[in-house]
């Protein structure tokens, strides 16, 4: 199974989501990536206040580097996880297919079952934005995880 994280710049909000989700997941068999739909930060690393409040929570996320979403992820990835409507509704543009369309998801659905609800953007804002995200994506993936690990 292969799940991929999708946010804009692929350096706040899906780092965290992948590195969540990498510690509950068994990674012999569960791969986790994570991607934006912009290249704008590409080759970078998270966002020093993702690491600094993945960091608090014990994960290190400081393998990542951003890198944009390509077409090819639809063939990689069973799932993708999008953080936001603006994110899913630029990675359904690149669908070629029903079943491309089929992986993507808002990933608070999981939490909050059909409210499209968006995890906001914290680029802008204060370090407790990072908090709210980080709490919000450990709650979606935890539910995540338990689906996978409990098929
Ligand atoms: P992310 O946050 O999509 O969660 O990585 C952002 C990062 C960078 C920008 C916007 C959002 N930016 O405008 O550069």
């Amino acid at each position: 199974m292969k799940i991929l994280m999708v946010c804009l710049g692929n350096i706040c909000r899906s780092p965290l989501a992948q590195g969540i989700l990498e510690a509950k997941v068994d990674s012999k068999t569960i791969t986790v990536d994570s991607a934006g739909t912009s290249g704008h930060h590409e080759g970078e690393l998270p966002d020093v206040r993702s690491i600094k409040i993945a960091k608090d929570y014990g994960l290190d996320i400081t393998n990542q580097r951003s890198r944009k979403f390509t077409i090819a992820d639809f063939d990689k990835f069973d799932l993708i996880y999008t953080m936001d409507d603006s994110n899913y509704h630029n990675v359904l543009q690149l669908c070629r297919t029903k079943n491309d369309a089929a992986k993507v998801k808002m990933i608070l659905n999981e939490t909050h079952p059909g409210k499209n609800l968006n995890v906001p953007d914290p680029y802008y804002g204060g370090e407790q934005g990072f908090e709210n995200v980080y709490k919000m994506l450990e709650e979606a993936c935890e539910i995540i995880a338990s689906k996978i690990n409990t098929p």
